[in-house]
């Protein structure tokens, strides 16, 4: 390659080599996967039930111990959940967005600086005294949203965080994020079913047998997994 071509090659923020996964029990979920998400772009993972979506997020973000293979991300990493009840664990909004702060040892000033901050992002400002139990769904994702951006997070990772959503609030909730992809140079990857999803998003994989067996332009695989359903 010419060096002058690595200035077109757009830079990897979650990056995964060939990365395997076995259970306890002996059950192989990840064999050999990999994939490559470019820094601020919106992609979704898709597969069917048990192909191991979450099992992969859930080794992005450390929550499991990787075997073997290699994982590459760029920049603090967030984490949203199909249940935001698993998610929130204070009483008030501006408690729970604040608590994710507390490693990071900042002043009280900065502290309600990025609660602020964050909740205007996801245009909740108004709800920062509000109790948790107070939220619909939606915001409740919200809130978990605010929580990693507030974090500062640089990489989010979401597990079907519309599953539990109306249609109206989910597509509401995949179109802020986008945005806020594109407003902030985030990077995110997102698992859903919906395929109606993919129409915001940059690209999206396809994870079959334990590795990506398709990856790229949403649309020929919203088409490809639309007729799958129809026959
Ligand atoms: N803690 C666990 N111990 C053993 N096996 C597990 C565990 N968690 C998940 N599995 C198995 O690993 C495989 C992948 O599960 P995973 O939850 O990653 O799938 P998924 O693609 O997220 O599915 P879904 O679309 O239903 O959320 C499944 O066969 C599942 O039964
Ligand atoms: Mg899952």
């Amino acid at each position: 390659m010419n060096p002058s071509d690595s200035v077109n090659v757009p830079t990897s923020a979650i990056t995964v080599r060939q990365l395997c996964y076995s259970w306890p029990t002996g059950a192989q979920v990840l064999k050999s996967c990999s994939l490559a998400v470019p820094q601020g772009e919106f992609w979704m993972l898709l597969g069917t039930n048990g192909s191991g979506k979450s099992t992969l997020l859930r080794l992005l973000a450390g929550l499991l111990a990787s075997q073997s293979g290699e994982i590459a991300l760029q920049g603090r990493v967030g984490f949203v959940f199909q249940n935001p009840d698993h998610q929130l664990v204070m009483p008030s909004v501006g408690a729970d967005v604040a608590f994710g702060l507390v490693e990071d040892q900042l002043s009280l000033t900065e502290v309600r600086q990025r609660v602020v901050d964050a909740l205007s992002a996801v245009k909740l400002q108004e709800l920062q005294r509000r109790p948790i139990y107070a939220l619909s769904g939606g915001q409740k994702q919200r809130i978990a949203i605010a929580g990693a951006l507030a974090r500062q997070c640089q990489v989010l990772l979401f597990d079907e965080p519309t599953a539990l959503l109306d249609p109206d609030s989910q597509l509401d909730l995949v179109s802020q994020v986008r945005s806020l992809v594109k407003s902030r140079g985030i990077t995110a990857l997102w698992v859903t079913h919906r395929l109606n999803e993919l129409d915001y998003s940059d690209g999206a994989f396809l994870l079959s047998g334990g590795r990506v067996v398709a990856a790229g332009d949403p649309e020929p695989l919203k088409q490809r997994l639309m007729q799958q359903i129809d026959t």
